[in-house]
């Protein structure tokens, strides 16, 4: 057998549970209804022509940094977010380097830091899983050359201060400073105009949360120009396949869906946090479509759940998130269904003190 690379034969695996998702899916923070109409008309009109030519990324990316209002230069269409983290990683990392990431959070950003051989510096989240600005800055060396940030962060849906993250940056004028807003639009608050204050800033989104595309893998990343020609150079010019791209003009082109869905999902966050609130179970305040939720016996509740047709994902082998589940939320009849089984499944772990407010 071939021997891969050190840091390869030393990395973790990641293995999301993706198998046997029967069920109300609750458990990766996708689009519960799926994607806008306008999309799935698109699908159907798509002939073999288009299929058969490689994909040409540049007018849609051209496109896309137009609703952005950004240059065109600015903006790489990734095969989702996870390609733009990898691609950061490979465009700045040498083996040796340090990269910073909060922890608990996103776990794809330690893979590739690991992959390119570089070392991950992990600082813990403060108690309540508040952004560690301060920590952060002190643990910035020469040697730091990526720092990783989810915001709103996955799995606490906790946000960090637009001002950390400024000052975090100028602390760390030779690195990558990456701010991955995958859940930017239950949130609402974005560094994407501060990347021409702070020319070591990129920003991330994603279209396979609210949008509803995680099947097709598509996201961005942004950043300043020079930046962005070094993270093409290492980028396939193929990266985005020819279905994305003919949907994702008709996906951003429907915002009323969009804005219809994420004030559902809101309002079913309001609900959920109400009603673990209610039950007396911890939980963080989310900026997110999904809430973190210590439950105490976090696998016999996931396994509760899916016997009541509901999957959300156990989360307690996270950094600080011992007895913790976290729960994606969908529009208003989903939070029904949501509900009912938290509450049935909460009486059953003899845990319930009324969590049928709602
Ligand atoms: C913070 C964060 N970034 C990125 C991703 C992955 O996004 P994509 O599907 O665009 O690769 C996720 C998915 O869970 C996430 O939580």
């Amino acid at each position: 057998m071939l021997s891969p690379r050190e840091a390869v034969r030393t990395l973790p695996s990641y293995h999301p549970p993706l198998a046997g998702r029967d069920g109300l899916r609750l458990d990766f923070n996708e689009n519960t209804v799926g994607c806008s109409p306008r999309v799935l008309q698109c699908l159907q009109q798509l002939g073999p022509e288009q299929l058969a030519r490689y994909p040409e990324r540049e007018p849609v990316e051209a496109a896309v940094a137009d609703t952005l209002g950004i240059a065109a230069a600015e903006l790489l269409l990734t095969n989702g977010v996870d390609e733009g983290i990898h691609l950061l990683c490979e465009t700045y990392l040498e083996p040796g380097d340090e990269a910073l990431i909060v922890v608990p959070t996103y776990s794809m950003y330690r893979i590739y830091i690991l992959a390119a051989g570089a070392q991950v510096i992990a600082v813990p989240a403060e108690k309540d899983f508040v952004f560690p600005g301060d920590d952060l800055c002190t643990r910035i060396t020469p040697r730091t050359r990526l720092i990783a940030i989810a915001n709103p962060n996955n799995p606490t849906g906790t946000v960090a201060p637009a001002e950390d993250l400024r000052r975090i940056a100028r602390s760390a004028p030779d690195a990558a400073v990456l701010v991955d807003e995958a859940y930017f639009e239950f949130y609402g608050e974005s560094m994407l105009a501060t990347r021409n204050e702070v020319p070591n800033l990129f920003v991330a989104r994603t279209f396979s949360k609210t949008y509803g595309l995680a099947g097709l893998r598509v996201g961005m990343l942004v950043g300043e120009a020079d930046q962005m020609r070094a993270v093409r150079r290492v980028s396939s010019p193929y990266n985005v396949n020819a279905v994305a791209l003919a949907c994702l003009p008709e996906a951003l082109g429907d915002q009323a869906y969009i804005q219809e869905y994420v004030s559902e999902v809101r309002e079913s966050r309001a609900r959920l946090e109400r009603a673990l609130g209610a039950s007396g179970i911890q939980f963080w305040p989310s900026q997110a479509n999904f809430v973190l939720a210590r439950v105490g016996a976090a696998s016999s509740f996931v396994e509760l759940m899916r016997c009541r047709g509901i999957l959300v994902r156990d989360r307690s082998s996270d950094h600080g998130c011992e007895g913790c589940v976290r729960i994606t939320l969908g529009p208003r009849a989903h939070a029904d269904r949501l509900l009912t089984a938290l509450q049935e499944t909460l009486e059953e772990l003899g845990i319930a003190q009324g969590a049928s407010q709602r």
